[in-house]
């Protein structure tokens, strides 16, 4: 089937699928918006169907209906029916699902869902492409990883992401752009499976309306114009925790020796996480996190135990203030307490922590980090919900204790 006569790809998504075949294994697209990112990786899904009868293929972002509305029915079935023709697959509504005429399989899902989580997730793929990574936790990225395990003759088995830009403290450009590892920042160890390109506007200009670069993102916001119109990883427009400088990531070996008081914050869900803090003088240090996808509240508890995270160095258990609406979960957490949720003053309290250069991360902690500057709000004010399993976490452990009164103001 002569596929490439009717994609025509532009000259930079010619050069995004050559970089397909270099031997790298994890391949990432990031660049401003209708760049052509996810076509071009739609199309080498379609290829690589074709050309590896009886292959599986998954393609998921963080909500099923998103990747229904703009991968499956913007992208996918449109350039199936102009390519393979539309009696050339069948297209399973109720299973998110296309089998292709020669047995290969293309699924689509969500990973924000635990249902679509656990079912995308029970089948083996020769590719998974994560779509816009912006929204995914590595935690959420990484569980998918074991099922990239399907062996099809002569099919090199690939990841492949795409994203619009988040901030420079993103897992996804400390892993793509700074090649260090997430969990400890080293190095890569064999950078060379990670290859990323930069897509933007202006390559997919022939396939866009004439006005969409000069009339929509030339005059958008300059922070919303660097990510949008020139894919830089730049904070966001509208960061909750602006004041947050890099200048507050600290080494390990730089924290105070003793801490006057510890406490911890617990968010439950799909995406549970856990962050620790301590105190000294009026100074706040988060001090740990942990974050895991899909994993039970006891056996959680039992990786924070193990990791030696729930006890103080003097005194009784940490507290953990968890989220109020976990409900019977809460007692499964060694020194569980419900937290205090009152979202505005929590950000507001810790807000002016930074204002005061009274709050500091360790590096260590990859997750905190990594949300820390992509928290926002939207243009109406609301908390964007995407991205804030860590920063819930943080809340709770800050503005507890503040509650409790155990802290210096
Ligand atoms: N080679 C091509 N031939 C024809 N149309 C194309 C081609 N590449 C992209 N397009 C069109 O350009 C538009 C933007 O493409 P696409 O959705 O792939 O961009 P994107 O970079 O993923 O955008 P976003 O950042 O909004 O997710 C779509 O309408 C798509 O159909
Ligand atoms: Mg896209």
């Amino acid at each position: 089937m002569k596929t490439e006569l009717l994609f025509k790809p532009t000259a930079i998504q010619n050069k995004a699928l050559r970089l397909l075949k270099t031997g790298a294994k994890h391949i990432l697209l990031f660049g401003g918006s209708r760049s052509g990112k996810t076509t071009v990786l739609v199309m080498a899904v379609i290829y690589r169907s074709i050309r590896f009868a009886g292959s599986r293929h998954l393609i998921c972002r963080y909500r099923a209906k998103d990747a229904r509305s703009s991968v499956m029915r913007e992208t996918l079935l449109p350039w199936l029916d102009r390519t393979i023709g539309i009696n050339g697959y069948t297209y399973l509504a109720h299973e998110s699902m296309v089998t292709m005429y020669n047995g290969s399989e293309i699924w689509i899902g969500g990973l924000g869902d635990r249902e679509q989580a656990d079912k995308i997730l029970g089948h083996e793929y020769n590719t998974i492409y994560f779509n816009e990574i912006s929204q995914l936790s590595y935690a959420a990225v990484t569980t998918a990883y074991s099922r990239l395990a399907m062996r099809i003759p002569g099919c090199r088995n690939l990841f492949m992401y795409d994203c619009n830009p988040g901030s420079p403290l993103h897992w996804a450009y400390k892993i793509f752009v700074l090649k260090k590892t997430f969990l400890t920042g080293e190095s890569l160890e064999k950078p060379e499976l990670y290859q990323s390109m930069m897509l933007n506007p202006e390559d997919n200009k022939v396939n866009l309306p004439e006005d969409y670069i000069s009339d929509i993102l030339d005059v958008l916001p300059e922070k919303q114009k660097a990510r949008f119109r020139d894919g830089l990883w730049v904070k966001a427009e509208g960061v909750i925790y602006d004041k947050f400088d890099e200048k507050m990531i600290i080494n390990k070996a730089d924290l105070p020796i003793e801490f006057d008081c510890y406490a911890a914050g617990q968010d439950f869900g799909l995406n549970i996480t856990f962050v620790k803090i301590g105190w000294f003088r009026d100074c706040i240090y988060v001090l740990n996190d942990y974050g895991a996808f899909n994993m039970t509240t006891q056996s959680f508890n039992e990786e924070l135990t193990a990791r030696g995270w729930l006890t103080c160095e003097s005194g009784p258990s940490c507290p953990v203030y968890c989220d109020p609406a976990g409900g019977e979960r809460i007692q499964e957490i060694t020194g569980g307490l419900k937290a205090n949720n009152s979202v505005e003053s929590g950000i507001d309290y810790i807000c002016a922590k930074m204002e005061r250069k009274q709050f500091f991360v360790c590096g260590t902690c990859n997750g905190v980090l990594s949300e820390i500057w992509d928290y926002c709000r939207n243009e109406a004010g609301e908390i964007v919900k995407v991205n804030y399993h860590y920063m819930d976490a943080l809340r709770y452990a800050v503005f507890s204790s503040v509650q409790q009164g155990v802290v210096f103001q």
